[in-house]
């Protein structure tokens, strides 16, 4: 028999609960355990009256620690007490599985090492990708591979909302107010639509796949809260849709680490993504490139990697890699390779802003006078060898001519 205790009965503690009930039987007879669910912490009592679980739910923290617990999952979410109570349930030698990557990507590294000192297991499947088993991959299966990049979908609320405003017109409004009632938004909604909840997914896994500590708070972090739907238009006509896109990738001796709207081929893999789903392109130098594609956040798809982390400590499979005891990495935030970018300078000179951009920019596609009716606007598709040589231009180009403001948007050509 093993005992479970958990924190949080919100959107995934309650799914943990009702896949422990689901699959009683099957792991009786594959596993010749059973799981019993002690004592769940919550804030506010009174909200899970009317809940089939309301007698093992409790406000005491005391009573998570109280018996014979065995493993701790963690579903309450935020930094604080989260942090406290794991390390906590850790130096008690109690496994410990959590969803929390606001949690890891702050503490992962101490939070490790204390498990290890103290003979159990910290695991945090769920923390990126919602239900796609992508940490067990890269550490199991992706084992004999230097990771040279990284690209991903990686925030199921924002990918969510870009979606119904680029295919249902919906407002940004409608569709955050869809995605909360979903259950995919964090409790704050503004740690996923300003991009810090996919960068400290993006700093987990980067630090797992590159083995250096990529720091969240070095990656380059833009969120969805500027896009308007003219970036719509001006993406669907050259046939590319809008991702919040999260990039770690090998330049020279550092590591390129960004979270920021990126132009993607419609058809691409990445541009295909839908709703909550999330993808995770590898490129490894034995594999390939592969994909990881599920979904990313939601009751069931999140609660399914908790409990298969519960299963692999039940069944004692230690993973391999997981220590986060890396040197901190050189993190790069300027794109050192030639490419794409959509530049909207707003400016009511607009026949200096185009003759600045052609003098610029050896490539530069204008697109059409007030073609989305923007009369102050003037929009091009530049290239240029790097994203600094861009922004220097950018800056030739603010001096040059008298604009209030310029957008750039980078393209993913495959
Ligand atoms: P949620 O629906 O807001 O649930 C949070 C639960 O934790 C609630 O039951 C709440 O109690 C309890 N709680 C919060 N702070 C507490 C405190 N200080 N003391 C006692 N109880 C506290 O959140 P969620 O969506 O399930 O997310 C939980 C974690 O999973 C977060 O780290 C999140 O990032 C992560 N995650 C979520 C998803 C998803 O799709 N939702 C996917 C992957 C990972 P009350 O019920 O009384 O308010
Ligand atoms: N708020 C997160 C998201 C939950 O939308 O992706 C899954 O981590």
């Amino acid at each position: 028999m093993t005992c479970i205790a958990m924190l949080g009965y919100g959107t995934v503690g309650s799914g943990v609960a009702e896949l422990i009930l689901k699959n009683k039987n099957r792991l009786r007879k594959n596993i010749k355990d059973e799981l019993i669910l002690s004592n769940v912490l919550v804030r506010n009592l009174e909200k899970h009256k009317e809940s089939d679980n309301i007698n093992i739910l409790t406000k005491d923290i005391e009573d998570i620690f109280r018996g014979n617990v065995d493993i701790v999952v963690e579903a309450m979410g935020g930094v604080n007490p989260a942090y406290e109570y794991v390390k906590r349930a850790l130096q008690l030698k109690k496994h410990v599985v959590t969803a929390n990557k606001d949690l890891i990507a702050e503490h992962g590294g101490e939070l490790l090492d204390i498990a290890n000192k103290n003979g159990v297991v910290l695991r945090f499947e769920a923390s990126v990708g919602g239900g796609i088993p992508i940490l067990k991959s890269l550490s199991e299966c992706l084992v004999g591979n230097n990771i040279k990049g990284i690209k991903a979908i990686l925030n199921g609320t924002t990918n969510f909302i870009l979606s119904k405003m680029s295919k249902e017109n919906m407002s940004y409004e409608e569709a955050l107010k869809l995605a909360q009632d979903m259950g995919f938004a964090e409790a704050n909604p503004e740690s996923d639509v300003m991009g810090y909840d996919a960068a400290r997914k993006l700093s987990i896994l980067s630090t797992m796949a590159f083995e250096e500590k990529v720091n969240w708070k070095n990656i380059k972090i833009n969120g969805i809260t500027d896009i308007d739907t003219v970036d719509f238009q001006y993406a669907q006509g050259e046939g590319f849709e809008i991702k919040l896109l999260a990039i770690g990738e090998y330049q020279d001796n550092s590591i390129y680490a960004s979270v920021s709207p990126v132009m993607v081929r419609k058809n691409s893999t990445l541009g295909r993504i839908e709703n909550e789903y999330n993808a995770i392109l590898i490129d490894g130098d034995a594999v390939g490139d592969v994909v990881f594609t599920g979904k990313g956040a939601g009751m069931f798809p999140t609660a399914s990697a908790v409990f298969s982390d519960i299963v692999d400590i039940i069944q004692n499979k230690k993973e391999k890699g997981i220590l986060f005891d890396y040197n901190e990495a050189s993190v790069d935030t300027l794109w050192r390779k030639e490419n794409k970018w959509l530049l909207r300078v707003n400016t009511r000179n607009r026949v200096d802003a185009m003759a600045g951009l052609s003098e610029l920019f050896p490539y530069c596609k204008i697109i059409t006078k007030g073609m989305y009716g923007l009369e102050d606007e003037v929009a091009a598709f530049v290239k240029s060898e790097n994203e600094a040589v861009l922004d220097r231009n950018i800056e030739t180009l603010r001096e040059k001519i008298d604009c209030n403001n310029i957008k750039k948007m980078m393209m993913l050509e495959d």
